[in-house]
């Protein structure tokens, strides 16, 4: 990085740290001028935390250049520049502005105001730019608040039609024998998930290093399965945090393997191989692996028990089993939006999924369900299913998640807590407290039930010698 940057970056994260932003945002913003690509990461974590009341137009400068810089994911500063923009423009007017573009271009609205100024937007005569811009947006979000008529954008018509081939000749492991695996795959061919546009750089890290760090050393190089990669975002971050991977990305979903297939392909990421099939059927990957990830997947099976079981045997002995699994407590937003649209009887459709977003954008903000706003999910109609329309789910207390995984003969290493969780941990039991006992963890989350709305993320080591 730039040296003058690096110093005013170091100078900035400390201000930032005291809460003097209108100190720290003038050092962010010359050290931007000096390397781009250096300091547009640790800009945007700040431009993210930042409410808005008022419109700098520094800052607005300074908000493009992070979104169109190659590092940081521009969905992160989805919110931050939805606000600076209705801040910008109180009233709906048809204006071209870089900023505009770069949202529109770069991001998923994730802000309800902002979702109504788009469908606005979307029934007026607009200059050429702003309508091929919009009609991004509107693609991105699978058309949720409108905007069909904008048309399909060239550039992702070709990736459509790319992606289709793809899928089409997607190795596969066969068709799923399990009626629950049979339905989730419809879901999913249907409704891929998550839909990710632009990867973040990683820096380069070694994952056995981090595997020693746990207390599991394995032999390198390493093989790694991420089990139900939907997309491919996963496999392919790994993939580029450490080239000398081996990886081997499985889902039920040839149309999600085939997005992210084709991500690689853009990527120049080459230590990926995609293969279609059921956990159920991992066996017939004729390999075993030293790690395996399986992030929001075993909690849509029949019986996750199940498929903990087929991951333990797709491991070699002492690997580690890296695990994400819903939270019952966090869910219960969730759990009351399935009431509702049983209630009024939507089904998974386009329709019924926008007759349900239409339903919770009209409710007061104290309303529970009006929480489903704040979710990124809750913007696209993938999301969104995947998030209150899913055909089969399962959620979890910490106590259940440990004798399941004792059951299949993973010892639990680490559970990976967001930053709010560790802060309340020490707050609640003090520094000194066992951050690996799980029913600590349980009776932190009673008090704070939306601590985990990210997930349960686990490490654990398959027992036996590695
Ligand atoms: C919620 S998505 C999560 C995708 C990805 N792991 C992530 O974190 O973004 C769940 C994925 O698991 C896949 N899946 C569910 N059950 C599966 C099974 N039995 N075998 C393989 N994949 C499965 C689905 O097809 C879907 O792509």
């Amino acid at each position: 990085m730039h040296p003058e940057a690096a110093q005013l970056l170091g100078m900035a994260a400390e201000a930032a740290r005291r809460g003097q932003y209108g100190q720290a945002l003038p050092m962010l913003s010359r050290a931007l001028a000096l390397d781009i690509e250096g300091v547009a990461p640790a800009y945007a974590d700040l431009l993210a935390r930042l409410s808005l009341t008022g419109w700098p137009p520094q800052l607005e400068a300074d908000l493009a250049t992070c979104l169109c810089a190659g590092s940081p994911d521009p969905q992160m500063l989805a919110r931050t520049a939805a606000r600076m923009l209705l801040v910008k423009y109180p009233e709906p007017v048809v204006a071209e502005d870089p900023l505009w573009d770069a949202f529109l271009t770069r991001c998923i609205n994730v802000d309800p105001a902002m979702e109504a100024r788009l469908a606005w937007l979307a029934g007026r005569v607009l200059p050429d730019g702003l309508r091929k811009a919009l009609a991004i947006q509107a693609f991105a979000s699978e058309y949720a608040w409108g905007g069909e008529a904008l048309g399909v954008p060239p550039a992702a018509a070709a990736e459509i039609a790319e992606e289709r081939a793809l899928a089409e000749a997607m190795p596969s492991l066969g068709i799923p024998g399990d009626a629950i695996s049979r339905a989730v795959r419809a879901q999913y061919e249907a409704n891929p998930y998550p839909r990710w546009r632009v990867p973040p750089a990683r820096p380069h890290a070694a994952l056995a290093r981090h595997l020693a760090s746990l207390g599991a050393q394995q032999a390198e190089p390493l093989a790694v399965l991420v089990a139900g990669c939907g997309t491919g975002f996963e496999p392919i971050d790994l993939a580029r945090m450490d080239p000398s991977l081996s990886i081997t990305a499985l889902d039920l979903s040839a149309a999600s393997l085939a997005h992210g297939q084709r991500m690689a392909g853009v990527l120049g990421v080459e230590n990926v191989r995609f293969v279609q099939g059921d956990i159920l059927d991992m066996a017939g990957l004729g390999e075993r692996f030293a790690m395996v990830s399986c992030t929001g997947v075993l909690h849509h099976m029949e019986r996750p028990e199940q498929g903990l079981a087929a991951l333990a045997d797709a491991l070699v002995p002492g690997g580690v089993l890296r695990v994400a699994l819903y939270s019952e407590r966090a869910r219960a937003r969730v759990a009351e939006a399935r009431r509702a649209i049983a209630e009024h009887g939507w089904d998974a459709s386009a329709a019924g999924i926008r007759a349900f977003r239409a339903h919770v954008l009209s409710l007061p903000p104290e309303r529970p369900l009006a929480g489903l706003r704040e979710s990124d999910d809750f913007y696209t109609l993938s999301g969104c299913r995947d998030l209150c329309f899913h055909v089969r789910e399962h959620w979890y207390r910490l106590p259940a998640i440990q004798a399941m995984l004792a059951a299949a003969g993973f010892e639990p290493l680490m559970l990976d807590a967001p930053p709010e969780a560790q802060a309340r941990f020490a707050e609640r039991f003090g520094t000194a407290a066992d951050r690996h006992d799980l029913m600590l963890w349980d009776r932190l989350e009673a008090d704070f039930p939306h601590l985990f709305a990210g997930m349960f993320h686990l490490w654990c080591r398959k027992r036996g010698q590695g």
